[in-house]
């Protein structure tokens, strides 16, 4: 049987009359399971598009504020979701909580982005970062996921996630977003071993706060490695990648019963498929620069992929939108472990009714390449 999506839509619904449907097709894709239709998230899908997003935003004092009180920004996760039929919901916060956690002092810059006031420039800075205890100093991230967690119950899964150490490690040591990065570089070719202890330091914090947004309910987890792309080959191995694995295999001892599944992402990242693929992740996240037929051939059934389409294709007409899609899914080809997404995330200026559109376009294309 086929579900209603404006039953899933509605999110005004009580879960506890029964009368709700739960929509799991993007864990059965994660799990290469069949399926009537390609399913789709898209990345920062709760954000300044949307028009309900910015009014709630402009109440208070800054997004920092919005991540940080719980009831707000489950409101924020469940944004999206109440107005489109989207098939996963993701918890509304940001990777740089962690080096924030850690005593960075983050504050966002109107127009310029995140920017820290104790970015780390000695190599005492790195030997003397804390322990941090997710359940503490990152509360309010657990008490989000587990307020949204009683709101969707199991209509929609939600997606928790981390940056990895390597992109937050950027942050850290250039102190704001980059262009050159030349100061992580520079750690990178004369202090190898002190970048090596800072990563392993933000892995480690990254499982305990990973395991804890699993205990608090997620149903899936996303990796960012945003910056993963800037690194030569060997260098994203050992700089980027091993700390992801690290961290996944972590996950996995500690679920020997309920899995989790974990998706990769790096930005740039489509020549390292292969190894991607064998770090024990469930599904990479594409960009727009990747091919999604040849990555699929590279990858086989090892894991699923998801994404990616150009964001800025929300900025055409409809005819190209839908084009763009049947493009996406011809490439991915028939049958499951694919979820629809944009390669990175959606612009800040791109109508929502775009969106809409776009959901549109995947119900109606993707059944084709399904058979349930
Ligand atoms: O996807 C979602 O809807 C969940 C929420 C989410 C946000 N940030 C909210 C956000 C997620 C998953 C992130 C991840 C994130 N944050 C990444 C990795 C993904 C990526 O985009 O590459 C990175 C690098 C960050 C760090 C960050 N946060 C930057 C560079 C910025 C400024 C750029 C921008 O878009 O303004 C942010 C701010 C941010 N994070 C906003 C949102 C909705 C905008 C805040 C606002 O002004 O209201």
């Amino acid at each position: 049987m086929l579900e209603n999506d404006h039953t899933l839509n509605d999110l005004t619904l009580k879960a506890n009359d029964g009368s709700f449907k739960t929509n799991d097709r993007f864990l059965k894709a994660l799990a290469h399971q069949k399926l009537d239709r390609t399913p789709i998230w898209i990345m920062r899908q709760a954000g300044r598009y949307l028009p309900e997003y910015r009014e709630l935003r402009n109440k208070v004092k800054d997004f920092l504020t919005l991540c940080k009180t719980p009831e707000l920004a489950t409101r924020v996760t469940l944004q999206p979701v109440q107005r489109f039929p989207l098939d996963a919901a993701i918890v509304f916060s940001d990777i740089l909580t962690i080096p924030d956690a850690l005593g960075l002092g983050l504050h966002f810059v109107e127009n310029e982005g995140p920017q820290f006031r104790r970015p780390l420039r000695t190599a005492k800075d790195i030997e003397q970062l804390p322990k941090i205890d997710p359940e503490t100093e990152l509360r309010y991230v657990m008490d989000t996921i587990r307020m949204t967690k009683h709101e969707l119950s199991t209509r929609l899964p939600l997606i928790g996630f981390a940056g990895s150490p390597w992109t937050l490690a950027t942050y850290m040591v250039e102190g704001k977003g980059s262009k050159q990065f030349n100061e992580i570089k520079r750690l990178l070719y004369c202090e190898p071993a002190l970048l090596h202890q800072l990563l392993s330091h933000l892995t480690q914090a990254t499982i305990d706060y990973l395991n804890a947004q699993i205990a608090a309910g997620v149903d899936a987890l996303m990796i960012f490695d945003t910056w993963g792309g800037l690194l030569s080959q060997t260098h994203y191995f050992s700089y980027s990648l091993n700390y992801m694995q690290k961290i996944i295999q972590a996950l996995l001892l500690k679920q020997p019963h309920k899995k989790i599944p974990i998706i990769l992402f790096t930005k740039n990242g489509g020549l390292h498929l292969d190894e991607m693929a064998e770090t024990g992740c469930d599904a990479i996240g594409l960009d727009w620069l990747a091919d999604l037929q040849h990555a699929r051939q590279r990858v086989g059934h090892r894991v699923a992929l998801q994404g990616n389409l150009d964001p800025a294709t929300l900025y055409a007409n409809q005819p190209t939108i839908r084009s763009e899609v049947a493009n996406v899914l011809r490439a991915y080809g028939k049958g499951s472990g694919h979820i629809f997404n944009l390669g990175h995330g959606i612009p800040p200026d791109v109508h929502p009714d775009k969106v809409g559109f776009l959901i549109e376009a995947i119900h109606e294309l993707s059944p084709a390449y399904h058979s349930l």
